[in-house]
């Protein structure tokens, strides 16, 4: 039997070619704003999370789609470049490798739209034995929500039935069919997400208390993860709200932070962690993510995290 922390994490979810622009100040709707600076990078919340538990050092199973294109041939590149495992890239003929338009602005901040193209275009079929078996084998399931529900809610049903435990990085939010919450274990969302879920606006570790109220954690069967910006995340579960401290950095750009900290989520939960020490964990790692521009660039090694008492 191999333990846990070598099974790997499996991730199944969103590619996306990123275009970058930077610009002074973020454009309200009707503005137009020059933009200073523009450059492509890889991404998309799935890829972004498992280049992310790539360069922490876990064991990575990723399963994704792309089409026959310029872009999507870019992104094997780049990814064959560091050695990530790319047997699970599907290439589609007559598809669109999916297209993120990202504005940052100077603090860091941004603003993306997606054409989703191969990652919506995703058919439940395509879950097929490899992957089952991947799923089946893992340490922990990861999924988010670039591709279609009943993608992400086979892979969710497949990871329950196999007992293995199933995070959820529900972003971009969208209401979700009510057969999730009892699939998924750990729910990843960052502050905007949480406030769509709980109906108001959260910012602090404090606001998370609304979802004290939400059954599944009064019941101990889901703990909430919640990113907050430069302010860190909370962890929520039955026993209360557990604040994590953000980290001062310089921050260039936020672009894939909350990957970075879903990744890094994933890992610390595989490596045997509680999830209070797992989010202290990725809060260190998401704070390094945001030191450079563009979201696939800052994802951190494991040499370059802050050293710890957790590490
Ligand atoms: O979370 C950041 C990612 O979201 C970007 O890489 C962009 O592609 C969007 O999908």
């Amino acid at each position: 039997m191999v333990s846990n922390n070598h099974r790997p994490i499996c991730v199944i979810g969103s590619i996306v070619y990123d275009l970058v622009m930077t610009v002074e100040h973020l454009p309200s709707v009707g503005e137009t704003v020059p933009a200073s600076g523009f450059n492509t990078f890889i991404g998309g919340k799935g890829l972004n999370q498992a280049v992310q538990i790539h360069r922490l050092d876990a064991p990575l199973a990723f399963y994704g789609r792309i089409g026959n294109d310029h872009y999507g041939t870019e992104v094997l590149e780049v990814l064959r470049s560091e050695a990530f495992p790319t047997n699970g890239i599907k290439i589609v003929d007559g598809d669109h490798t999916a297209i993120g338009m990202i504005y940052v602005a100077p603090d860091g901040r941004n603003l993306i739209g997606g054409f989703r193209a191969a990652n919506m275009n995703y058919h439940v079929d395509e879950i097929d034995q490899i992957t089952h078996e991947a799923i089946k084998s893992a340490s922990i399931v990861s999924l988010q929500l670039e591709t279609p529900d009943d993608v992400v809610e086979k892979c969710l049903r497949l990871a329950k039935d196999a007992g293995v435990p199933t995070l959820l990085n529900a972003a971009p939010w969208r209401d979700l069919p009510d057969s999730f919450q009892e699939l998924v274990d750990y729910w990843c969302v960052n502050e905007i997400e949480c406030g769509q879920f709980a109906n108001c606006d959260i910012k602090t570790a404090d606001d998370c208390t609304v979802l004290k109220d939400h059954k599944p954690i009064i019941d101990g069967e889901q703990i909430w993860v919640v990113t907050l910006g430069d302010r860190g995340a909370a962890v929520v579960d039955a026993s209360g709200v557990t604040e994590i401290p953000g980290i001062k950095v310089n921050a260039i750009d936020s672009t894939g932070a909350g990957d970075s900290f879903t990744g890094g989520f994933a890992v610390g939960i595989a490596e045997g962690m509680n999830p209070v020490d797992a989010a202290h964990f990725a809060n260190r790692v998401a704070s390094q993510s945001v030191t450079k521009l563009g979201g696939m660039t800052g994802l951190p090694k494991r040499t370059e995290i802050l050293v710890s008492k957790i590490l």
